[in-house]
């Protein structure tokens, strides 16, 4: 096990290069399960997920090569269309293989995931839209087994534009046939990517990044190479650390993507200046306390609300942060409150009370998002704080601690024993 070291309160300063997004790479390395042949992605950030996707590509039977941010997968031969428990249960993106498997094998066997740290997180959407187009679903000793000689297209419309149940239904519905039409699709940028690459491949799919997506069928898809978008979640987390500890120039990002974040941080009192695909972020002198709401895109992330949070703790004033996508993802509150922070939760909304200062402890962070906003927390807060646990940050974020020690922060990654 391994735990952070911070010495807080220090100013950070400079440049950080925002690494590809996790939740982007994570479908296209599904989707490539959909072509014989080599696909090659480029900008591949090196993160326990994507190895955790990599390592169930192979169970799989696929060939994969990763070395230096390329990562080419060879999907020419599978043999076993399984994911199994212990990778669906490090993962929940596992479940990204089930539509894919459908379209292209027929039959997929993949582990239904559990809860999570905050929540059911159900997979309802993805089951009942591949039904719908056509495949036959069972539940058996934990797994999912879906089978389906030919899915056939169909009419799909989501309760809630689900990113992860979108992704699973146009990978599938590119090889189906006939049209299969999404009402109320996600719509997120990861989405666009993932469907901009199955394009490049071939698929055939109208309303790219609109709420409702036509795919009609094809026979076959082609390999093809493709480069990951910047991952606006790592790059929303530094523009907070910048808002409240100096001045980040974020290099390579998509600051469409970041647009709600970087309103909040000037409502915040941070100044930000966008330069093409740079934005540099400059401290508030005073840090205005600012109510979010998550939302689907292009509203506030739910993967920044726990950062933001951080945040808020030390903004003069008080604060309403409520999540809408997920009511129960507040793990880190009761941690943030052990670094002196005044939070309480109520519902789906965490008050956030103003404090002058945190002050450094020991915290266990339970989350990818929990982690980073108690890493921000500790770089804020006076003293030292130790963050246990960190393997859930190195499943989201690509060399943090090295990133931040680069912009001037005092931050070591230390082993520990059980
Ligand atoms: N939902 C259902 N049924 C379903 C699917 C979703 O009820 O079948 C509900 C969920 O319980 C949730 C809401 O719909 O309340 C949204 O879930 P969604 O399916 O959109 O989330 P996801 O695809 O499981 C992805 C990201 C998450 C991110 C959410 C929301 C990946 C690999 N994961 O999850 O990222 O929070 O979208 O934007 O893309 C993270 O990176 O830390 C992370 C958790």
């Amino acid at each position: 096990m391994e735990k952070l070291v911070i010495e807080g309160n220090h100013q950070l300063r400079g440049e950080v290069q925002i690494s590809g997004a996790k939740n982007a790479v994570l479908p296209i390395m599904a989707a490539a399960l959909l072509v014989a042949g080599e696909t090659k992605i480029n900008r591949v950030p090196d993160l326990r997920d994507t190895r955790t996707m990599a390592k169930l590509l192979e169970v799989i039977g696929v060939q994969i090569q990763f070395a230096d941010g390329k990562m080419m997968i060879d999907a020419t031969s599978i043999d076993k269309p399984i994911a199994p428990y212990d990778l669906v249960n490090k993962m929940r993106a596992s479940f990204y293989v089930l539509g894919p498997l459908v379209a292209r094998f027929g039959k997929a066997i993949v582990s239904l995931p559990g809860g999570c740290a905050w929540g059911p997180r159900p997979v309802d959407y993805h089951l009942k839209g591949l039904e719908k187009l056509g495949a036959k679903i069972e539940l058996e000793g934990g797994d999912i087994i879906a089978k389906s000689k030919k899915l056939i297209g169909n009419k799909i419309r989501f309760d809630f534009p689900s990113v992860g149940a979108t992704g699973n239904i146009i990978m599938a519905a590119t090889l189906a046939k006939g049209e299969t039409k999404i009402e109320n699709a996600a719509k997120e940028p990861e989405i666009v990517q993932l469907c901009e690459f199955l394009v490049s491949m071939g698929a055939k799919i109208d309303g790219i990044g609109t709420t409702d997506i036509i795919v009609e069928g094809v026979n076959e898809l082609l390999p093809c190479e493709v480069s990951v978008i910047p991952d606006r979640i790592e790059a929303g987390t530094f523009l907070i650390a910048g808002a409240a500890l100096g001045k980040i120039t974020l290099k390579n990002t998509i600051p469409e993507h970041l647009s709600v974040v970087i309103e909040k941080l000037t409502e915040v009192g941070a100044e930000v200046v966008i330069d093409k695909n740079d934005i540099t972020v400059k401290r508030a002198k005073k840090i205005n306390a600012v109510d979010v709401t998550t939302a689907v895109f292009p509203g506030f992330a739910t993967d920044l609300q726990a950062q933001w949070i951080a945040l808020m703790s030390i903004a003069t004033g008080s604060s309403i942060v409520t999540d809408t996508i997920y009511n129960d993802r507040f793990s880190h509150v009761p941690e943030l409150n052990r670094l002196g922070a005044n939070i309480t939760v109520e519902g789906n909304s965490a008050i956030v009370r103003g404090v002058k200062g945190l002050v450094g402890a020991k915290v266990r962070s339970t989350d990818i998002r929990a982690s980073a906003s108690l890493i921000l927390a500790g770089l804020m807060a006076k003293g030292v704080t130790e963050v246990n646990h960190i393997h859930h940050i190195d499943r989201g974020y690509e060399k943090i601690e090295n990133k931040f020690a680069q912009l001037g922060a005092k931050i070591k990654r230390i082993s520990v024993d059980d």
